[in-house]
């Protein structure tokens, strides 16, 4: 089957009841994605399909036919990050940094849906991602100031 992710499309041969989070990273090598739990229950795996957060642990590859799918390589790169990327370094948000490529995608779903999203509305989106490190207010943090990246001109988001 094919794949569009990142806006390239990929053969795949895998069984289409194959995660898409082993497709992604055993086949297509990339690695942000994370395994955590493998059960939809901590976010570590989160990437985008049509600019919705889904878990990729469990999500199986014949859903996706025909789908955009995007993981954190595709928003940014080490020399050129996105926005999202550039505020979670600035804020240090990350502390073992496993759960971190899930909470950006997710937190990128939300910035491109809801651009002024308000402290409560971040928490409430930000809830189906775990991070056992605890590093929830720097994760906070960073969120607004990619918002403040995001939107330069947009008063009151001095988070
Ligand atoms: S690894 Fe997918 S939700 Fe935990
Ligand atoms: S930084 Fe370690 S799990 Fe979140």
């Amino acid at each position: 089957m094919k794949l569009n992710v990142n806006n390239a499309q990929h053969d795949v041969d895998a069984d289409p009841r194959t995660p898409l989070l082993y497709v992604l990273r055993d086949d297509l090598k990339l690695n942000a994605a994370k395994f955590g739990c493998g059960l939809g229950q901590c976010g570590a795996c989160t990437v985008l399909v049509n600019g919705e957060p889904v878990f990729s642990c469990v999500t199986p590859v014949a859903l996706l036919a025909g789908k955009e799918i995007t993981t954190l390589e595709g928003l940014g790169t080490a020399e050129n990050p996105a926005p999202i990327q550039r505020a979670f370094i600035e804020a240090q948000a990350a502390q073992c940094g496993y759960c971190i490529p899930g909470m950006m995608m997710r937190a990128q779903a939300l910035l491109q849906k809801n651009p002024h999203a308000d402290d409560a509305e971040i928490r409430a989106w930000l809830e189906p991602n775990l991070c056992r490190c605890g590093t929830h207010m720097r994760i906070l943090r960073a969120v607004h100031r990619a918002q403040e990246m995001m939107n330069p001109a947009q008063p009151g988001d001095a988070g």
